[in-house]
């Protein structure tokens, strides 16, 4: 699954030189869908959608900064009309807009993009807002709640997307399993060196 979350102590593990200052500015920025999803198998309405309430569980962890990115154009709440809205974005290289205005991430060290993955990837609005912004010098962390991908194509996108950033270890958490991955969040937290 490639799943880059884990409830594993830290004990042990390696500790290669770190890209995050201390005290770094965190923005978190995440697009996230309500409606009807994907849910072991089957179909189910969120109220809120999974990456914003992961996003939810970072914010309560550290200090940050958050910007939800919504689409000029909302995303259905139907599943499959968002399915196949998706691949007619990914097929045509699509950069669907923005509604609000973007933040100014001058003055921020990292930033994580939240999104689910769609067709494997982060959905293309993500590509709207990575290539919208210069990244230069800022560590990157994806962040992806997924229903069978694990992290997927996150970190190449954002590689490709954000020329000049860091891209760092991601946290991928299955959508499903949203609400209790508060242990996981903060052992990549610490991971990451932001906690
Ligand atoms: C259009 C669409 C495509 C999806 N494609 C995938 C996929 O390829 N792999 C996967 O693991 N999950 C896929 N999912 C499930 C979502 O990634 C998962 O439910 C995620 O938590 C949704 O995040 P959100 O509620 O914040 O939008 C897809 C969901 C939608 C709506």
């Amino acid at each position: 699954m490639g799943c880059a979350s884990s409830d594993e102590p830290e004990a042990g593990r390696s500790s290669a030189p770190s890209a995050v200052p201390r005290d770094a500015r965190v923005l978190v920025a995440y697009f996230s869908r309500a409606g009807e999803n994907y849910h072991y198998g089957g179909r189910r309405v969120l109220e809120v959608g999974n990456t914003e309430v992961l996003v939810g569980l970072i914010r309560d962890r550290i200090a940050c900064d958050v910007y939800r990115i919504e689409a000029a154009e909302p995303y259905s709440e139907d599943y499959d009309d968002t399915v196949a809205r998706n691949v007619r974005e990914q097929d045509a290289d699509a950069r669907p807009a923005i509604a609000n205005p973007l933040p100014d991430i001058a003055h921020y060290d990292v930033v994580l993009l939240g999104s689910g993955l769609w067709n494997v990837r982060p959905p293309m609005i993500m590509r709207t807002f990575a290539e919208d912004l210069d990244f230069t010098g800022k560590t990157v962390l994806p962040v992806v709640t997924y229903a069978v991908s694990g992290i997927g194509g996150a970190p190449d996108e954002y590689t490709e997307a954000c020329p000049g950033a860091t891209i760092g270890d991601g946290l991928a958490v299955r959508g499903e399993e949203v609400r209790d991955a508060g242990v996981a969040v903060t052992s990549w937290l610490r991971r990451v060196d932001l906690r």
